[in-house]
């Protein structure tokens, strides 16, 4: 990631701190870590894939999964930031990406993919804007299709603890909310867990799979 990319990332986190979540992009281990359930499939199918990353910010994990791309494989980027998305397109739209500047939950759901990558900050979101991503990702992605995505070790922790010794009710409950939310969807779709320190802050990356019925 060139200093460009990281300052470009800094401002868009100072000018929208809770959708951009960081102030340092994704580490190489956590894109590595984040793009590992279609670097895996590579070896077991010939079946195109089509792969979407939501959140995709500068493009750190974009670059991993662009590398990776097979013909006939489809990438699809999406990030709200326009600035951001802007920045994707100039490193991306060369290599067949498809580059979407909107919010993940307004991506048509006739779109079905064989992986969703995520690095959206769901711990400093409204639980509701939460719910509504998880949803939105089941919609897109095809049965047995899976999702990846990144928490930052301590997070939930650090933020419910803090809402509460500075008796910010909201936040308390809306930390509460997405724990809650989460744990319940993981029970039912969570089949891999991958821990990697070597990122700001450490990491955990989070792998769910869509069932039939999900
Ligand atoms: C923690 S940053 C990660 C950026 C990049 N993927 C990386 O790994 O460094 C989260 C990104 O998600 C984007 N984002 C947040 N909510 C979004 C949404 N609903 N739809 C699309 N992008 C969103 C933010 O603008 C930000 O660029």
């Amino acid at each position: 990631m060139s200093l460009h990319d990281s300052l470009l990332f800094l401002r868009g986190f100072l000018r929208n701190h809770a959708a951009v979540g960081s102030v340092t992009p994704t580490s190489q281990h956590a894109a590595r870590a984040l793009s590992s359930r279609y670097a895996a499939a590579l070896s077991t199918t010939t079946r195109p894939l089509h792969v979407l990353e939501a959140g995709a910010g500068t493009g750190p994990v974009s670059a991993v999964l662009v590398e990776m791309l097979r013909p006939g494989d489809a990438l699809t980027l999406v990030e709200r930031e326009p600035r951001f998305a802007q920045r994707l397109r100039e490193r991306f739209a060369h290599r067949g990406v498809d580059i979407r500047a909107q919010s993940v939950t307004d991506l048509h759901a006739s779109a079905q993919f064989d992986f969703i990558v995520c690095s959206i900050p769901f711990r400093a979101l409204p639980a509701a804007d939460v719910r509504a991503i998880l949803d939105h990702f089941g919609a897109l992605l095809r049965p047995g299709g899976e999702l990846s995505f990144l928490e930052y070790i301590g997070g939930p922790f650090l933020r419910r603890n803090a809402a509460r010794l500075l008796h910010n009710r909201e936040a308390h409950d809306n930390a509460i909310a997405i724990d809650r939310l989460i744990a319940a969807d993981a029970a039912r779709l969570e089949f891999k867990c991958d821990v990697v320190l070597c990122n700001l802050p450490p990491t955990r990356i989070r792998h769910w799979r869509k069932t039939a019925q999900a």
